[in-house]
């Protein structure tokens, strides 16, 4: 299938490793220009040179999505680059989930500001342009635990919620100006954080991704790939996901209890 792709602008923050990178990856192959952020400028650039060794046009922009100046930057300088904005994935973060008790408020904050705040601020910044692009798309990327929030899931089930009620509010409002806007709800997949969790345990990779899913329950046996998560956000970026805008998709080999 052709997703229709080709010569369209997106953004991806968080873009440099596991899933935001396997995003940009699957972009780049369809035709898209991407303009990439995180906080570690090496692996940005690394990440960034072997999507233009494919051919892709990328833009990379070193940010902290948790700070509001750096996104707006983001954005703009994505925009300045590509003189337009027809995607935005709002991917950056990470898993943050402890005993309620033992949460400060200090960390509270900063998963709010990550994962919350981020989203907002990019979306606000891409707004105007993605008004103008005629076919915008936002993808937020949650966890399965924003329908779904167990014990000691706090704070970031909290925030994933946020970004779920984030999603639905933003496509009534601006369906009418022919942007779409959805989310993907993430339960395992296989990407860096997992990585450098499997290292610090000292356990080979797939062992460490094989426990996890037995683990975990997942009804597929199995751990997802990057790139079965980067169809779905590629999908749901393109003219082929055209009518689909408010949803909510899990992407967890139905792990979720939740539909
Ligand atoms: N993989 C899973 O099983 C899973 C499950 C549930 C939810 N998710 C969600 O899916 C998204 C992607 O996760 P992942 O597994 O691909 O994580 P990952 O492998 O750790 O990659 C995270 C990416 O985000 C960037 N990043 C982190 N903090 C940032 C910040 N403050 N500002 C800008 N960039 C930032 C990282 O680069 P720098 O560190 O250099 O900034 C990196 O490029 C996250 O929101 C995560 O919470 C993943």
């Amino acid at each position: 299938m052709d997703l229709e792709l080709g010569g369209k602008v997106v953004l991806v923050t968080g873009g440099s490793e596991g899933l935001g990178a396997a995003v940009a990856r699957r972009l780049v192959r369809e035709g898209a220009k991407v303009a990439l952020c995180a906080r570690g400028a090496e692996r940005l650039e690394a990440t960034a040179a072997a999507l233009r060794a494919e051919g892709g046009d990328v833009l990379t922009v070193q940010a902290d999505v948790s700070r509001a100046w750096e996104v707006e930057h983001f954005v703009d300088a994505a925009h300045a680059r590509f003189g337009r904005i027809d995607g935005l994935v709002n991917n950056a973060g990470t898993a943050a989930g402890r005993p309620f008790a033992s949460v400060s408020d200090a960390e509270w904050e900063a998963d709010l500001q990550l994962k919350v705040f981020a989203a907002i601020r990019a979306s606000r910044q891409a707004l105007p342009f993605l008004k103008e692009s005629g076919s915008g798309a936002i993808v937020n990327v949650l966890a399965i635990a924003a329908k779904t929030p167990g014990a000691n899931s706090t704070p970031s089930s909290v925030s994933r919620a946020a970004g779920l009620a984030l999603t639905k509010a933003l496509s009534k409002e601006l369906g009418p100006h022919a942007i779409r806007v959805n989310a993907v709800l993430v339960g395992i997949i296989e990407s860096g954080q997992w990585a450098r969790r499997a290292k610090e345990v000292g356990k080979p990779m797939e062992s460490f991704l094989q426990e996890m899913a037995r683990h975990a329950g997942i009804p597929l046996g199995r751990v997802g790939k990057a790139e079965e998560f980067a169809d779905t956000v590629a999908f749901l970026l393109s003219p082929r996901g055209g009518y689909i805008s408010g949803a909510a998709i899990n992407v967890d080999g139905g792990l979720s209890a939740a539909v």
